[in-house]
């Protein structure tokens, strides 16, 4: 038994018996809450770091305590043992990862103290580990793999926090789509831009943000400045950040992730090439996630059906080269079907839903190719090898 350290909660967290590497050496150390009365916690060390822990030590601390915990400050570090160890299953992995990214959110959307430099500094290193945490499992996976990974994890309570984990998730596999040859640290930061993307919300009241009623234009455009919002607060906290040019990616996806190709979008207006990539990815990621991912009471479509309604948007919100890797992707899978219903136009996925707008399908041919070189469609159909 170790000395007692750190009797904070807030310096541990919990980690699942079976995710504890055995075999190699331990690189982190384990803990126990050794207080039995509620409120008081007393964390005693039970396991050192680099010494080989075995199953039967697991199995027998399974035994004895309810629940172990490692130190916040080791936080990377378990990560890393849990991402390199092929004995875990990559939905196992990453949902600690997603529980990790959730806790940096928390922390950032935390209305009830005031987000500091130091805080804001620490928790978006704390994101630049975890995204690579996750960039190591799913790099390699399609959209349907991700998408079906996705369906597979733990949800939590705020929507915002579960959709952004989705979206940093969905940006990392598009700009790897787009751009095979993509490095790590590319995918890194846009995964760091897409965990952030709606960083601004924290400025929106949580009575809009849950409204998944009918919105009075007020309301909306409270919503809509939730872009700039996001890009005011890195760059009033984040003035002496050491990474500037990461930050700067990462403001522009933050501010420009609801900018429409044809220039009608918000809050600027600005269009084509002037947004930037990241941020263009990040607008197809989140469309997706809007319309595919299940929140209580809400009615969403199928990746098929999604593919044919955001296929209307392509040229007016969304890029057509990214929406290409992305359907190509997509239809592979599950085939091209014609959809029997659609969303209007104005479709908005930062605004709530309770049931999705759908709205009759209009006749639409559709005569650009969503399929790979080699590949011919018919109008709404099977693939044709040529
Ligand atoms: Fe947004
Ligand atoms: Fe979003």
């Amino acid at each position: 038994m170790g000395l007692p350290k750190n009797k904070d909660k807030a310096n541990f967290f919990s980690v699942a018996f079976d995710l504890i590497s055995t075999e190699k050496s331990l690189s982190y150390e384990l803990y126990v809450n050794a207080s039995n009365q509620e409120g008081r916690e007393h964390f005693v060390r039970i396991y050192p770091m680099n010494e080989a822990l075995s199953d039967n030590e697991v199995e027998e601390f399974r035994d004895k305590y309810r629940t172990v915990y490692v130190l916040e400050e080791h936080r990377s570090i378990y990560l890393k043992s849990l991402t390199t160890n092929e004995k875990f299953t990559d939905e196992r992995k990453t949902d600690v990862i997603k529980d990790s990214a959730i806790k940096h959110l928390t922390t950032l959307f935390d209305d009830t103290r005031e987000l500091n430099t130091d805080i804001l500094m620490e928790t978006i290193e704390n994101c630049r580990e975890t995204v690579s945490a996750m960039v190591d499992v799913i790099e390699d996976y399609s959209v349907n793999q991700l998408r079906e990974l996705i369906g597979n994890l733990s949800f939590h309570d705020f929507y915002t926090y579960d959709h952004s984990v989705n979206v940093s998730l969905y940006c990392v596999i598009l700009l790897k789509q787009v751009k095979p040859d993509v490095s790590k640290e590319e995918m890194t930061l846009i995964g760091m831009g897409g965990l952030l993307h709606d960083l601004g919300k924290v400025e929106v009241p949580t009575s809009i943000i849950n409204n998944t009623g009918k919105l009075s234009d007020e309301q909306f455009a409270v919503i809509k400045k939730h872009p700039g919002a996001g890009v005011r607060i890195l760059m009033e906290k984040l003035a002496d950040y050491p990474k500037k040019e990461d930050i700067s990616t990462i403001m522009r996806v933050v501010g420009e992730h609801h900018e429409n190709e044809d220039g009608t979008g918000y809050p600027k207006g600005l269009a084509g090439n002037d947004i930037h990539f990241y941020a263009r990815i990040c607008a197809v990621a989140d469309f997706f996630d809007a319309i595919t991912t299940k929140r209580s009471y809400s009615e969403v479509v199928t990746p098929n059906e999604a593919v044919t309604i955001m296929e209307r948007s392509v040229g007016k919100k969304l890029n057509r080269q990214i929406f290409d890797a992305f359907s190509r992707d997509v239809v592979r899978i599950y085939g091209k079907k014609a959809a029997t219903r659609d969303l209007p136009e104005n479709f908005e996925p930062s605004v709530p839903h309770n049931v999705l707008p759908f709205t009759a399908l209009k006749a639409q041919k559709l005569n650009y190719n969503i399929l790979g070189d080699g590949e011919k469609k018919n109008d709404y159909g099977s693939v044709k090898k040529k």
